[in-house]
């Protein structure tokens, strides 16, 4: 049975008009929308379950625990860790690049070290890094890419040495769709001695993941991404390395004992977790990847790729769309740009018509900058579009270059 066919009815909110128009929703990987089920996993939090997590010894707080653990398994079983204490709730991606940066780049990135990142990464791992080596001395590297949006591996490979600590890299551009050749940078950073972290805030929601297999050291997602709440994500990483890490904020929930002249650490993944965390959060992060395995990471690959294939045919038979990112190995994004029509104005004029798209830098002005555009429009792809979403989507455009030309 196609697990597609009737999808739309478990998202609510795509069944409304905007402008009096059917809503199409084209802007997924700035955030997806939400199942019946993780809205529901919200709800019933706050309507029969609210409590603090790991400290009451009453009903409330053992199911909201529960509840709450059960997400940790999810993600063990979703990305193949080797076990829940690799697993650290935080706020998003961006935080979890924050924490390793100053948790892990503190104590392990010194002056006369070199980190790098790519040519095509989000703003949210580039700062941190910038920071990082503000701090320590340490050198900053950029991997370059090609007019496809494809890393230059041999030119990255030219760039690896002995005082290479780290490598951070997108698993899949948000910006441009390229999912970049992560077993291979994985195995020649480690064959150097440096770590690999990965952003999978874009990748984790449409492709299967296996992070033992894979044998990165740090992979970081945001939840909202993967049809979840805002504000919870994932850090994941070798327990050895947590374990050797220092603590990233202190807190309730991080500490085992405490007296004024010192602190001892909780057991990991604790350690990482000060404070009360956003417990219908994580909750709701469950529900969406139960959701997610519900239909198969390799039938939502399969789905999206057919419908990145389909909108890729059209943007090319127009003859004024310029696609920005045109990799061999993409998912799930076409980013692009219409001759003679701004991107914000192209985003506007589509919001008229209930098409709703991203335009802008997408938090990547450095792949902007390598294009030699301002910003670009970008229609991104989830599980519950169709190819009516992309022939409207087409018409659209149709419509908005001819009113400019
Ligand atoms: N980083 C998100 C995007 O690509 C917000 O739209």
């Amino acid at each position: 049975m196609n697990p597609f066919i009737d999808i739309r009815n478990d998202f609510p909110i795509l069944k409304q008009q905007v402008y009096g128009k059917p809503l199409v929703y084209l802007d997924n990987a700035a955030t997806t929308q939400k199942p019946t089920t993780v809205i529901d996993a919200l709800c019933n939090y706050y309507r029969q379950d609210n409590a603090n997590v790991h400290r009451g010894v009453h009903a409330l707080s053992e199911r909201a625990t529960v509840n709450y653990e059960r997400t940790r398994d999810d993600l063990v079983g979703l990305i193949h860790a080797n076990n829940r204490r690799e697993i650290v709730f935080v706020r998003g991606a961006t935080e979890a690049i924050n924490l390793v940066a100053q948790s892990w780049g503190n104590a392990n990135v010194a002056a006369g070290d070199e980190i790098i990142i790519s040519a095509m990464e989000h703003h949210s791992n580039i700062v941190p890094w910038q920071w990082l080596c503000e701090r320590t001395g340490a050198t900053l590297k950029i991997a370059p890419m090609n007019a496809r949006g494809e890393l230059l591996m041999d030119q990255f490979d030219a760039m690896l040495h002995a005082r290479t600590r780290l490598v951070a890299v997108v698993h899949q551009s948000n910006a441009l769709g390229t999912i970049n050749p992560v077993a291979e940078i994985i195995q020649k950073s480690h064959a150097v001695g440096a770590k690999v972290l990965l952003d999978g805030a874009q990748a984790l929601a449409h492709m299967a993941v296996d992070v033992q297999a894979l044998d990165v050291d740090f992979y970081v997602t945001s939840a909202h991404k993967m049809y979840g709440p805002t504000g919870v994500g994932m850090l994941y990483a070798k327990e050895a390395l947590l374990e050797a890490m220092p603590p990233y904020q202190g807190g309730g929930d991080m500490i085992r004992t405490v007296s004024f002249e010192r602190s001892e650490y909780n057991d990991l993944p604790y350690k990482f977790e000060a404070g009360t965390p956003n417990i219908a959060g994580v909750i709701g992060f469950g529900a969406a990847l139960r959701y997610l395995q519900s239909l198969g990471m390799d039938a939502i690959a399969k789905h999206e790729q057919s419908l990145l294939a389909y909108a890729t045919d059209k943007a090319e038979s127009t003859g004024y769309i310029r696609l920005i990112g045109t990799a061999k190995n993409k998912a799930s994004v076409l980013s692009f740009a219409v001759n003679g029509v701004h991107p914000h104005d192209l985003g506007t004029i589509l919001d008229r018509d209930g098409v709703a798209i991203r335009a802008g830098h997408h938090c990547a002005m450095p792949v902007m900058k390598f294009f030699g555009v301002p910003a670009t429009a970008r229609a991104s792809f989830a599980v519950y579009n169709t190819k009516d979403d992309v022939d409207t989507l087409f018409v659209a455009i149709e419509q908005a270059y001819a009113m400019f030309s």
